[in-house]
């Protein structure tokens, strides 16, 4: 049946129902019986995209191993290599002093920045946050789990503001911004995690302008995707440190980013973007439990990109590998749920991941469904803090690892699960 034949489930008669059932249900048992062993569970690159960083093993080259003064090899530098701060500080619209190059893992980052501000205090905090009892955090969702994660194990009650096209409600947010208790908040601002959906100038512009009841209030800006784009243009990425200095909240984001879906997801460089204060009082902390980060390797990422140029380019090649899969995934959904309305996707221009919509209530039974058939997801729930979500609606799809025809099986499986539960929870509804 083609999509345009089809009816939406909600018009189907029972008898039509079971026998669509039946079709699905064999269908699905004869899948099952493959054990396909597929998984797009985490948002990681492929062999692919990972080769196209092969020649950064290489560098530098042996004798290569001066920047300016400073001798990569040896201790020092917090701040990490001006010459690869240069590069990222283009692409990031800001000041090379507003920021610092690290070792490997932004998350690492993000969670030294919370770590400091609960033992130490923020450069605008009365006192550390560990001492507030009572901790809030605002958590856009769907969004990322390690983020919560991180907040959950910190003892921070997350407060979740569901995200819509242009973002977040910001009444909302200002709502809860409001209570002194409420510290901060995540965001992705560019092809965020799960949704792929980019903040609007106007929320920019509201997150910066908002006042908060909390003097020490900080968003944690995670640009994890600024520059990955899946079409040919890249996206306007908004200058925060600007606009919030602009605003009277000079202090408010702490932009972090890396290259771990630039070069080596392992091995790559991780930033942080903020006020020039805001910096110092990091490396004032951080410089207490690290002598300086690994400048071999930012050395070596500054030899393989020569300029912000060069990043692009190499973003251009990961596009060419990435974007059929996330074509792929767009025609198998639309090809089997299309004119059941019992599902909608996301279809991004950047980032890493689908965030698929399904009958609210049948997302915990679609993934184990799709397990069932020998497809890996990402817990139901997983996008949200607690890793609970309160309509069992979304499910988060990440395609870029596997081989695109994988990619193409394990959807087709997911969206066939998909219009199972739906046919189910709709014969369930005529009281079958
Ligand atoms: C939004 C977001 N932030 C951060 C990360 C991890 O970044 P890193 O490898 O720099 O720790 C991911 C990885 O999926 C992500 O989706």
């Amino acid at each position: 049946m083609s999509s345009t034949e089809r009816r939406p489930l909600s018009e189907l008669t029972e008898a039509e129902l079971e026998t669509l059932e039946n079709e699905l249900a064999a269908e699905y048992e004869t899948i099952a019986a493959k054990g396909l062993g597929l998984d797009l569970t985490r948002g990681k690159p492929s062999a692919a995209q990972l080769d196209l960083s092969e020649r950064l093993l290489g560098l530098p080259e042996p004798g290569d191993h001066m920047a300016g003064k400073t001798d990569v090899r040896n201790y020092g530098g917090i701040q990490g290599l001006p010459e690869l701060r240069a590069i990222f500080a283009e692409l990031l619209d800001v000041r090379p002093e507003q920021l610092y190059a690290e070792d490997n893992a932004s998350l690492s980052v993000m969670y030294d920045l919370i770590s400091f501000a609960l033992l130490c205090g923020t450069t605008d905090s009365p006192r550390p946050w560990i001492e507030d009892q009572d901790r809030k955090w605002i958590c856009l969702v769907p969004g990322y789990d390690r983020h919560f994660a991180v907040t959950e194990k910190f003892g921070f009650e997350m407060l979740p503001v569901e995200m819509g096209p242009e973002g977040p409600d910001m009444d909302e947010v200002e709502r809860l911004a409001a209570d002194p208790s409420v510290k901060g908040m995540w965001a992705v601002p560019i092809y965020s995690n799960p949704t792929g959906l980019t903040l609007s100038d106007h929320v920019v512009e509201r997150l910066a302008k908002m006042e908060t009841g909390a003097p020490d209030f900080r968003v944690i800006w995670d640009n994890a995707y600024a520059v990955h784009t899946l079409v040919e243009d890249f996206p306007k990425v908004p200058g925060v440190l600007e606009a919030a200095a602009s605003a009277g909240h000079p202090n408010r984001f702490w932009q972090v980013a890396s290259t771990s879906k630039i070069t080596f997801a392992g091995a790559g460089v991780a930033f942080l973007a903020a006020q020039e204060g805001e910096l110092a009082w990091y490396g004032k902390n951080a410089g207490v439990r690290t002598i300086g980060p690994n400048k071999v390797n930012q050395l070596a990422h500054v030899r393989f990109f020569g300029d912000a140029e060069g990043v692009r380019q190499h973003m251009q090649a990961h596009r060419e590998i990435i974007a059929p899969k996330f074509a792929a995934s767009r025609e198998a959904l639309e090809s089997r749920l299309g004119g059941y309305e019992v599902a909608s996707w996301t279809d991004p221009e950047g980032g890493y991941f689908i965030d698929l919509s399904v009958v609210d209530g049948t997302a915990s039974e679609v993934v184990s469904l799709t397990a069932g058939a020998g497809v890996a997801l990402t817990p139901a729930g997983a996008a949200y803090p607690y890793g609970k979500d309160p309509h069992d609606r979304h499910i988060r799809l990440a395609p870029t690892m596997p081989p695109l025809e994988e990619v193409t099986e394990a959807i087709e499986v997911v969206a066939l699960c998909t219009l199972l539960a739906a046919v189910r929870r709709a014969q369930a509804g005529k009281g079958k």
